[in-house]
């Protein structure tokens, strides 16, 4: 296809969202609390949570040594409980580990508690500019809908040939802003049930559009 990854740069510069309180830094720290954050819950749960969190624990220190109690109640109400506690663990483990730092080794970053590939490859980007391929639920939709890929995402070879083709996208520049339009793409037109698809960047090349398909991909868990 005529270039993905700079129909998705161009769009995000125009169309994507550039204010969420957590872009605009490359802390890692910032970067990474608002990724956990985001795992779960939508982005207009997540601000105010963000903002308070940041507040009382503003660095990696801060964090590691806090009570696990008052970290999870500045999490009370974002609910999946066991991403504070992870968040917590991590924090002691930069202090023991990377001397009070967050790690910018690839390896290092998804080896701490609570960070999955996609979410090391997000910080990875945003943070320090490097060369990673995220895929996650929304980024799932995004390729099952433009390059035709049926079968559940979540069946461990549709989802190993989605992060070969993740990979094989990435842009040699602007990384950060190519894992953001990824990002906004999945969140704000290619959505689950009513997708714009007058409005995306890849409607002349997406396959599910051609052939009327958006409604069937991503293709449904088998029951
Ligand atoms: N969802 C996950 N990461 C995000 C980000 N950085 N911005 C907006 N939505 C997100």
């Amino acid at each position: 296809m005529q270039n993905f990854s700079q129909k998705l740069i161009d769009w995000q510069r125009q169309h994507g969202r550039h204010t969420l309180p957590w872009q605009n830094t490359r802390d890692p720290y910032a970067i990474w609390i608002s990724e956990i954050m985001l795992q779960q819950t939508q982005v207009s749960a997540v601000i105010p949570y963000y903002q308070r969190f940041m507040t009382r624990f503003p660095t990696i220190a801060a964090l590691a040594g806090a009570h696990e109690d008052e970290v999870l109640q500045h999490w009370s109400g974002l609910g999946y409980y066991s991403r504070a506690r992870n968040l917590h663990e991590a924090a002691r483990r930069m202090v023991t580990l990377h001397q009070g730092t967050f790690p910018q080794n690839f390896e290092d970053i998804q080896a701490l508690p609570g960070i999955g590939r996609s979410t090391a490859a997000a910080i990875a980007s945003f943070a320090f500019g490097q060369r990673q391929a995220i895929l996650d639920g929304n980024v799932k939709r995004v390729f099952a809908r433009v390059f035709g890929i049926s079968g559940w995402p979540g069946q461990p070879a549709i989802e190993k040939q989605m992060w070969v083709l993740a990979e094989s996208l990435l842009p040699t520049e602007d990384i950060e802003r190519y894992t953001q339009g990824l990002m906004d793409l999945g969140a704000t037109l290619c959505t689950r049930t009513k997708p714009d698809c007058l409005r995306c960047p890849m409607q002349d090349d997406c396959v599910a559009l051609r052939e009327s398909l958006t409604t069937e991909l991503p293709s449904p868990k088998p029951r």
